[in-house]
């Protein structure tokens, strides 16, 4: 039994990957569409997108940049309209970049890297939850997850603003499930271990994992199988489990219960606009 049940797992769920087309998106994908869930894939490449989609009959795909919020406003509306109870932040980019070189936030795809994977899985997840009121379906059980990194966990010298963005992920992750405790969405992270995908390959690091398909489809797997569960950390493969164990803050829940109740909003907060 996981930490947020989504129900009988026979139950067809309703499936949003951002990021869906390649990677561990695509391998996530699969497993959904084989366990004959209902998958709606985005990404920014048309290309890979149909290729997903003949792939995957029945899945649907559609071209949006999390980056951007009329996107992201048409991706929550599709979204709505295919009933989606499974949302997935999934899409994310990485690069080196060195402080004491001359680039700036807006060469080198530094800003896009903090727009992607920090701004837009924030925003994605508001608008999710607002769509839920909106609709009127509150009460319908869902789950938001967010794939994560090791990286988050520790400092990543190369790729300093990858570890930024997903360390800053991370918390908000876990701040968050303590908001949506109670209600019907369960918040669910995952820990992949290093995948020879696109991304990887643009570590722009040496010594990155050569692993292939199979250990990808492997991961994406293990992905599926904890999401449906309702795990609450996902650690799909031994490696990562491992470094999580070595790099995650072991608070105890009690500790982090008391500073969050000395720490309230005050009263009329909401009306200050
Ligand atoms: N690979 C690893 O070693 C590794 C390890 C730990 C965690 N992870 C995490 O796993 C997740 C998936 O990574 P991956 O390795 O599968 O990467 P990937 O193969 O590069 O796939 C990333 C996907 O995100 C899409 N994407 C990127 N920017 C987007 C945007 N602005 N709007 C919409 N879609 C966008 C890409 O398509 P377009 O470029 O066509 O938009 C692509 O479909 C990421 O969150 C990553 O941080 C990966």
């Amino acid at each position: 039994m996981g930490d947020n049940d989504l129900g009988d797992t026979a139950t067809t769920r309703s499936v949003v990957i951002t990021g869906g087309a390649v990677g561990l998106g695509r391998a996530m994908a699969q497993r959904f569409h084989a366990l004959g869930h209902q998958v709606l894939v985005c990404s920014r490449t048309q290309r890979e997108l149909d290729a997903l989609a003949a792939e995957l009959p029945g899945t649907k795909v559609l071209r949006a940049d999390v980056s951007l919020d009329t996107d992201r406003r048409a991706l929550v509306a599709a979204a709505g309209e295919f009933g989606a109870d499974v949302w997935i932040n999934n899409a994310a980019i990485v690069r080196a970049h060195d402080y004491r070189s001359s680039f700036t936030l807006d060469n080198d795809r530094a800003r896009d890297e903090l727009e992607i994977n920090f701004a837009a899985p924030l925003e994605l997840i508001r608008l999710f939850l607002q769509h839920r009121r909106t609709a009127g379906i509150e009460g319908a059980p869902a789950t938001i997850v967010n794939v994560n990194t090791p990286g988050a966990l520790f400092p990543l010298e190369a790729n300093l603003l990858y570890c930024a963005t997903k360390a800053g992920l991370h918390l908000f992750t876990e701040a968050l499930r303590r908001q949506l405790a109670g209600t019907q969405v369960g918040v669910v992270e995952i820990f992949p271990p290093s995948l020879d995908t696109r991304l990887a390959r643009d570590l722009e690091v040496v010594g990155q994992s050569d692993n292939g398909d199979q250990v990808i489809r492997e991961v994406g797997d293990a992905c599926v199988e904890g999401i449906l569960a309702g795990t609450k950390v996902v650690l799909p493969h031994p490696a990562a489990a491992m470094m999580y164990e070595m790099f995650a803050n072991t608070f105890e829940d009690e500790f982090i219960d008391q500073i969050n109740a000395s720490v309230q909003r005050r009263p009329g907060w909401d009306a200050e606009g």
